[in-house]
């Protein structure tokens, strides 16, 4: 039997994640979000391409959350996106509402899904969706720090003209200004960056992947960055549906782990069937301890103003 993956939200990143998803063969996708009429004419779309991509995902889209039911993985997208001059926190209201009707129908209909939460602001969405849920902490995963890294891999490849493969990157914290980019866990070929640039370069990068949202929501106008948040969506689901044990960086409910107690924080996580089936604790220096609890107290004050 297929693996089902719906994805709430048929915006930017839900229906790229979509296109994503179904031309990696990974799963059949249904698609839904508020609008009428989009989920359904973006999911046909995407059906026609499938005889020419070879591939054989039944994509539906709908408004009915019945059409959703049993899905393994729910990718929830739906929210307002920023625009010029606007945080992720300034989205915080109008996203929680959306995050409150969602969930209930979601899990509903799909009581052992694993979510696996993109609307912003991140980690905030992420916690609400847990309390809403009522789900074990192993299946609710933010996603934001594969959409962090990537970035800082891009960059990283295009100042040494190296692969991209051949970079490997972290950035821990919350998706926000205060995120933590780890340049003595990022390799290229197993060799530490700090090796391989200058402090000037390695601060030039570090600062461009803080600020990689804002840098193309400038450009866009009308929205924010959604090809590389919806590859990293799907890299999740391709963890998780292949039950990969994939370390990757994602938001996730933290019980103690690194000194924080009852928040989502971006750290590395061991993806696979069951959703987080590990929170791998890494040694930090102070400075970049330090650096993480700033960034989980920027996340403490968005929950505080949503209760959740
Ligand atoms: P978009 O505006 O293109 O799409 C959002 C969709 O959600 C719209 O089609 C809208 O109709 C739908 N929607 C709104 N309320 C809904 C509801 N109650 N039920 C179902 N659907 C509903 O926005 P885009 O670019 O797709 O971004 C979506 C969200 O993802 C935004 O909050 C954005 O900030 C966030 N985001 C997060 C990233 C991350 O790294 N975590 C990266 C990129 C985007
Ligand atoms: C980004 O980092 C909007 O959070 C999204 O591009």
């Amino acid at each position: 039997m297929r693996n089902k993956v719906t994805i709430v939200g048929s915006g930017n990143v839900g229906a790229t994640a979509a296109h994503w998803i179904a031309s990696k063969e990974l799963a059949d996708v249904v698609l839904i979000d508020i609008i009428e009429g989009v989920p359904q004419g973006k999911g046909l779309d995407l059906l026609e391409a499938m005889p020419i991509e070879k591939r054989d995902s039944a994509i539906l889209g709908t408004n009915d959350y019945a059409d959703t039911a049993n899905s393994d993985i729910v990718v929830i997208t739906a929210g307002i996106p920023r625009k010029p001059g606007m945080s992720r926190d300034d989205l915080l209201n109008t996203n929680y509402k959306i995050m409150s009707d969602v969930v209930g129908k979601v899990v509903h209909h799909s009581p052992n899904c694993i979510l696996i939460i993109v609307s912003n602001p991140l980690d905030a969405m992420a916690q609400a969706a847990y309390k809403l849920s009522g789900f074990p902490r192993e299946r609710v995963i933010g996603m934001a720090g594969i959409l962090d890294s990537a970035r800082f891999r891009a960059f990283i490849a295009q100042e040494l003209k190296v692969s991209v493969e051949n970079v490997t990157a972290f950035v821990l914290g919350g998706h926000g200004d205060t995120m933590v980019p780890l340049p003595r866990y990022s390799t290229v070929a197993g060799i530490p960056i700090t090796e391989l640039m200058d402090k000037a370069t390695l601060d030039r990068i570090v600062q461009r992947t803080r600020d990689g949202g804002a840098e193309i929501v400038k450009y866009l106008k009308t929205g924010s960055a959604y090809y590389a948040p919806s590859a990293a969506a799907t890299e999740m689901v391709e963890a998780i549906l292949k039950d990969k044990k994939k370390i990757l960086p994602c938001a996730a409910y933290l019980n103690g782990e690194y000194g924080i107690h009852g928040l989502f924080v971006g750290v590395p996580v061991k993806l696979g069937a069951k959703g987080i089936e590990q929170i791998i604790e890494i040694k930090l220096t102070p400075e970049e301890k330090a650096a993480l609890d700033k960034s989980a107290a920027a996340v403490k004050e968005l929950i505080a103003v949503i209760n959740v």
